[in-house]
């Protein structure tokens, strides 16, 4: 069939260019990034897009590393998408494995109940965004889900961006379409009374220096 080696070789890398261009990885199939990443990763996020769209609100999360042995987080969100009270709370205590790429089974604890989450880091963005994907069962796709954490200063652009970006590579993503999970105007209740979470979110920051410039 081939005329010549150097001609078959150039037609398998040309088929398997094209291939790994078309090929879009589920979360089960992924490569994490290391959880270990102190540096980047500790402190707030905020859950800015997910994909379906997330059935709750004003998402925060708070990341906090012992050492290198274990990542904690705490969680605080709204009951429903149509609440900005943000008065569910969760956590979880992953233990890390060292140079792990395999992503980690989660346990999330709220109150009572515990809840399994399979958690993969994809992509982390310009110090701001971090795309990630989750499931809860590896051979069932609708128990997946794709996800954008961001910084405060995060603009709609760059969450756009990111998500278009990602789009190509994993199948929990898709061009141009994601939720937005609302961070605007989210508050708190403590003591009787209610204090806002976020004091200028990501699109006000950038409205006001706008409006400055
Ligand atoms: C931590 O993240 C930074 C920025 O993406 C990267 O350069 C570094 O290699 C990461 N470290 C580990 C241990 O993955
Ligand atoms: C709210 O959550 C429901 C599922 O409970 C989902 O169908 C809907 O798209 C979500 N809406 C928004 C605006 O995120
Ligand atoms: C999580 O919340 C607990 C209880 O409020 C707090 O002691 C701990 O410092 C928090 N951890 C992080 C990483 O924010
Ligand atoms: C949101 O959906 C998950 C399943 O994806 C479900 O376990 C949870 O109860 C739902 N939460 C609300 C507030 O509807
Ligand atoms: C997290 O788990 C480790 C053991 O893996 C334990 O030493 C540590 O106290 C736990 N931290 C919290 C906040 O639960
Ligand atoms: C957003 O803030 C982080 C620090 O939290 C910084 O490293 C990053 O460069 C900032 N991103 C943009 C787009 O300014
Ligand atoms: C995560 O761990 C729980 C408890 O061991 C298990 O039931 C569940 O199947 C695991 N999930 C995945 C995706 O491996
Ligand atoms: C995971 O999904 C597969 C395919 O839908 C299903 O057959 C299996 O029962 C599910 N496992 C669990 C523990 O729900
Ligand atoms: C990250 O920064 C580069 C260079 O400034 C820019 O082209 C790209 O759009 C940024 N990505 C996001 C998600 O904002
Ligand atoms: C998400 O927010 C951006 C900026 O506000 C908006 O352009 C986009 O239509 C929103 N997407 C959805 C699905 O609501």
């Amino acid at each position: 069939m081939c005329k010549s080696v150097m001609i078959c070789l150039a037609i398998v890398a040309s088929l398997s260019m094209v291939l790994a261009q078309t090929q879009t990885q589920t979360c089960a199939q992924a490569n994490s990034l290391d959880f270990n990443n102190q540096t980047y990763f500790s402190g707030q996020w905020l859950e800015v897009a997910r994909n379906p769209a997330s059935n709750v609100s004003c998402i925060t999360l708070n990341v906090g590393y012992l050492g290198n042995t274990n990542v904690l987080v705490n969680v605080t969100h709204s009951s429903s998408n149509v609440s900005l009270l943000a008065d569910v709370h969760e956590s979880a205590n992953i233990t890390l494995v060292a140079g792990s790429t395999t992503g980690y089974n989660v346990s999330i604890v709220q109150g009572q109940n515990t809840e399994y989450v399979f958690i993969k880091l994809l992509q982390y963005v310009n110090n701001t965004y971090l795309v990630g994907c989750r499931y809860s069962n590896g051979s069932d796709t609708s128990s997946s889900a794709g996800f954008i954490l961001a910084r405060a200063n995060y603009t709609a652009e760059g969450v756009k961006i990111s998500n278009n970006n990602a789009a190509p590579l994993f199948s929990n993503f898709q061009a141009n379409t994601y939720g937005n999970v609302t961070q605007l105007n989210c508050y708190a209740s403590s003591a009787g009374q209610t204090v806002p979470l976020t004091l200028i979110s990501g699109f006000l920051a950038l409205a006001l220096l706008l409006i400055k410039a």
